[in-house]
Formats: C-alpha cells, structure tokens, sequence
C-alpha cells in the first residue's frame, strides 16, 4: 500500500464523471424548489446530503472484478425518511442498487409477495400487505417526490461517489449553515489509481496478480476546510473493536472538525449508536423491534442543527 494522496491528485487522475451536467442541473432544478423568495431576499429549506450504501474499487478499468463494502444502505434511507419528516430537503446520495427511502418494507427476495390476482383476473396488492404499501406511497408522494423535496444520486465506485459529494457540497444548497452533511456511505480506504489500473479483464493465465492500493484521501478534511465550511457535518465512526470506538470517533470529530460523529460498531450497528460531540456522548438506543433507530438519531441531530442555524445567525447580527 502507498501513502495518501492528495486529494487534488485523486481527483485529475479519476475517470471524469459521465452524467456531470444532467447532476448539475438537477442540482440547481433542486434548490430552485426549495428556496422561497420573500421581501428578506432567498430563504431556504434546510437541507441535508444523505450519503448511503458501499462505494465499489474497480480493478480494472473495463471493469469485471471490484472491490465492495458491506453496506446496505438501510441506514441512509431510513434517515431520509426521517429527515423529510422533519421538513428538510433532501439529497439522498446513494449506490446504485441499495436500499430506498419508502421501500424499505418490500420482501428482498420476491416483489410478488406483495401481489394477488383477484376475481377478475387484476392484479392487486395482497391484503396482508395493504396497510404497509398504503402508507409507503402517501409517504413517497406527499413528502418525497410528489413535495419536489427528495434529490436521488447514485453511484458505484469511489471515483463516482467523491467526485457526486465534491459537487452536492459546493451547490449553492449545502454551503451554508443550513446544510448538513450526514456521511453514512460506508467509503473505500484503499484503491486503484485509475492510470495504475489494468485496462482489461486480468487474466488467470498471468498467475496471482500483484496491485499495489494507494489510500483514499480523507474527504472529510476538504470537505470542511474547502467544500462546505459552514455547514453542519455528521461523519460515521465504524468499528469492530468496542475498545477503540469512541476514541476513534473522538479524533475523527477533533481532527476533521465534526459537528457530530456517530459511533457504531458492526456487531450492534442497527440496534445502537453513540453520538459523540464535543464535550458529551450519548448512547441511542432501539426500544422496540418496530422502532427505526433513526428515528431517534434524525431528531436529535435536527435539534442539534436548528440550535447550530441559531447560534450563527445570532452572531452575524452581532457582528
Ligand atoms: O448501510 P447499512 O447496512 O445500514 O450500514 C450502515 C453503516 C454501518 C455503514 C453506517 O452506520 C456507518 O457506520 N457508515 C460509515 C462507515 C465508514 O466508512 O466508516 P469509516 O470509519 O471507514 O469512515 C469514517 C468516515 O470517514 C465516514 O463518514 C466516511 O464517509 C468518511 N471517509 C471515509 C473514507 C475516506 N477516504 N474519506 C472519508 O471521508
């Protein structure tokens, strides 16, 4: 393995983005919908980048084989449907394939177990199921599309994934205190430069072969010193090892100068998560196998980030 890049070298060596201007577009189609423009000047929703799902490696650039991460992407659809919820706008940053806001109660191995055939031969949803698919769709509609308020972007490879948050973080709707960032994409450490990358298929006939991963630059760093750097930012702590969790979710909230980390570890991820900010940790718990645990998580975070608008609005008419 070779030491950081920089991240100005990850980004002119990375294949350029194919669909570049249609997301520019849509970016800005997006905060035109969600601003409101009074007699103060533009007024905006607060607005939130969700990022979700594992980022992929390639090992080639014809790409047969990757490298993936674990993620399902359970988490950043649940809090999306928890931040639209709570009145925010909402970029759903997301690998491609994962799982959606509002789908989430969708059987995974056959859509058709939702479904009947009825007398006269339509087919319909099946009664067990009525309930659950009824309030998914007014969900989906009145808070999500139907509201203008749910922006989808997808990904794949890291490539794809940093080059998407470099753009959500510099469009006009996640610059300011009104923004916030909430990374639960689980994001590759290590990768292929491209330029160092085979082209095409790596053949067996060549015997075991020999890559050397370059490490990933911490866009964590350029995010708040460069992209976004008012903005209220929430990173994910990730761990195997209880012993060094909080401790690591400490120098990641110090080091990158995170409004809050989220602490979890792989074992325990979806039943309970530290939040750890400056000064204080607390511990969230699921009460019950029907509650989401990030309903819990969205509301304290939208208290933490309505106080954060506040506290700076309070100091610019101070200033
Ligand atoms: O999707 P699910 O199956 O529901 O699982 C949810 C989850 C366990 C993936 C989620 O809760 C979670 O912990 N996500 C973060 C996983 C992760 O990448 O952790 P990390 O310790 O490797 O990285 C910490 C932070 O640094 C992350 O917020 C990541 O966005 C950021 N990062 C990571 C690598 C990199 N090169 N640059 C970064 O900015």
């Amino acid at each position: 393995m070779v030491g950081a890049e920089d991240p100005e070298t990850f980004f002119e060596t990375a294949p350029p983005l194919r669909d570049a201007d249609a997301v520019r577009t849509k970016l800005q189609e997006f905060n035109a919908r969600n601003s409101i423009i009074s007699a103060g000047g533009v007024d905006r929703r607060p607005t939130v980048c969700v990022t979700s799902g594992g980022t992929t490696v390639p090992l080639e650039q014809r790409c047969v084989r990757y490298i993936d991460n674990f993620s399902s992407g359970h988490r950043g659809a649940a809090s999306t449907e928890y931040f639209l919820k709570a009145g925010y706008a909402v970029i759903f940053l997301h690998r491609r394939g994962s799982c959606q806001p509002y789908c989430r109660f969708l059987p995974d191995d056959s859509f058709l177990k939702f479904l009947d055939v009825n007398e006269e031969s339509k087919v319909q949803v099946a009664e067990s199921h009525q309930t659950a698919v009824k309030e998914s769709i007014w969900d989906y509609c009145k808070v999500g599309y139907g509201g203008g308020s749910l922006l989808k972007l997808q990904f794949t490879t890291i490539f794809e994934y940093l080059q998407l948050l470099r753009m959500v973080a510099t469009s006009v709707s996640t610059v300011g205190q009104r923004g916030m960032f909430y990374l639960a994409a689980a994001v590759s450490d290590f990768y292929v430069p491209w330029d160092s990358m085979a082209k095409h298929k790596i053949q067996s006939a060549g015997g075991p072969p020999e890559m050397r991963l370059s490490q990933v630059p911490k866009m964590l760093a350029v995010l708040r010193d460069q992209w976004a750097p008012l903005a209220f930012c929430v990173s994910f702590k990730l761990e195997t090892n209880s012993d060094i969790l909080v401790q690591k979710a400490d120098m990641a909230l110090n080091k990158y100068k995170m409004n809050i980390v989220v602490a979890n570890l792989l074992a325990t991820y979806k039943e309970q998560v530290i939040i750890v900010t400056n000064g204080a940790r607390n511990t969230v718990r699921r009460r019950n196998s029907d509650e989401d645990l990030e309903e819990q998580i969205i509301k304290l975070l939208a208290q933490k980030h309505s106080k954060y608008i506040c506290g700076s609005q309070m100091d610019a008419t101070r200033v």
